[in-house]
């Protein structure tokens, strides 16, 4: 009953089950948008040499994580969407996961993420029973554009354009970021786990992964916040990283370095997520008036 994907699973019906901003714009006339958005999410996995299965009632897809692989030195891959049709139909989810494991390892991949709805407890407990460890959930929030809050002025503080000297201490404010799911994998060497955040803010520095905008107060770097521009035929602004140097959190900075993202100009959302952990970031999200729309479980598996 189970099928490699190609490019006919776009028309496949569980792809409804998970429209990810959905619950955000929730206007019928919106339905085909957010529909398109899912197949293009096939689209480009499947053309970056991403894999999967579908039987009749769900559909899983996974993508090679090149990035990871260089920088973990292991190969990685991603399960990042099983979309059931209906989670209380008994679909074929043993088998699906079993052939997706089965693929991970003929291709040769160490380390497999998955994400899953926090609903889809079966199928937590499916990798849970394959030696798969839950390492994060994550909350995915986010706001309509113009935003109606406005972040308290803050004397001496501009914000910028990275620029070539800010590099060292960009860095060092990412290195004080240890919330992510590679500090809570023990098999990740810590020095690796660290590395994942200033890369991040290197790349995002130089254009290679999204934009930067930079806090400076009183001529020093005190944060950054690093962002996917609106695009791919989708109006959204996705804020990935931002962190704020120590000496100066809880001045409102965070706030500042937001709004200057949601300026972009083609956006009519702004979307972010972090861990269910991360309070401080979650307040200061919802201050601007992004409220949660869905949460996902993350696990690893090393095959
Ligand atoms: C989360 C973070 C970006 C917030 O930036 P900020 O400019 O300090 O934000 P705010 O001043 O609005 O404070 C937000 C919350 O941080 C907490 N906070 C306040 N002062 C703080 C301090 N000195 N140290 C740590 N946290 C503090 C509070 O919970 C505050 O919310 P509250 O005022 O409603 O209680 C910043 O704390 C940070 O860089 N943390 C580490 C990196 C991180 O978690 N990044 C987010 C990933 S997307």
């Amino acid at each position: 009953m189970l099928q490699p994907l190609d490019t006919t699973a776009v028309d496949h019906p569980a792809l409804e089950a998970d429209l990810e901003y959905a619950s955000l714009l929730r206007e019928p006339e919106l339905a085909g948008a957010h529909l398109g958005g899912e197949r293009r999410r096939v689209e480009r996995t499947l053309a970056a040499g991403g894999w999967g299965f579908s039987s009749p009632h769900a559909l899983l897809l996974v993508r090679p994580m090149p990035w990871d692989t260089a920088h973990f030195g292991v190969s990685c891959a991603d399960l990042l969407r099983l979309y059931e049709l209906d989670e209380t139909a008994p679909i074929e989810l043993d088998a699906l996961i079993d052939a997706a494991l089965g693929e991970a390892r003929r291709r040769g991949v160490g380390l497999l993420s998955a994400r899953l709805g926090v609903h889809q407890a079966r199928a937590l407990h499916a990798l849970e029973r394959r030696g798969f460890l839950l390492v994060d959930t994550s909350i995915e929030i986010g706001t309509r554009l113009p935003l109606t809050a406005a972040p308290p002025p803050v004397a001496g503080l501009q914000i910028r354009a990275p620029r070539g000297e800010d590099q060292r201490e960009l860095e060092a404010i990412a290195a004080t970021f240890r919330a992510n799911r590679f500090h809570r994998d023990s098999r990740v060497p810590a020095e690796r786990a660290r590395g994942v955040y200033t890369s991040w803010v290197t790349a995002a520095a130089e254009g290679r992964h999204g934009r930067l905008l930079v806090a400076e107060l009183d001529g020093r770097v005190a944060g950054f916040c690093a962002y996917v521009p609106a695009g791919d035929g989708e109006p959204v602004v996705t804020i990935g990283l931002a962190a704020i140097a120590p000496p100066h959190r809880g001045r409102r900075l965070f706030e500042s370095l937001v709004c200057a993202c949601a300026e972009e100009a083609a956006a009519r959302v702004l979307v972010s997520s972090t861990q269910v952990s991360n309070t401080a970031t979650l307040r200061a999200f919802a201050r601007l008036g992004l409220l949660p729309y869905n949460a996902r479980h993350v696990l690893h598996g090393w095959l």
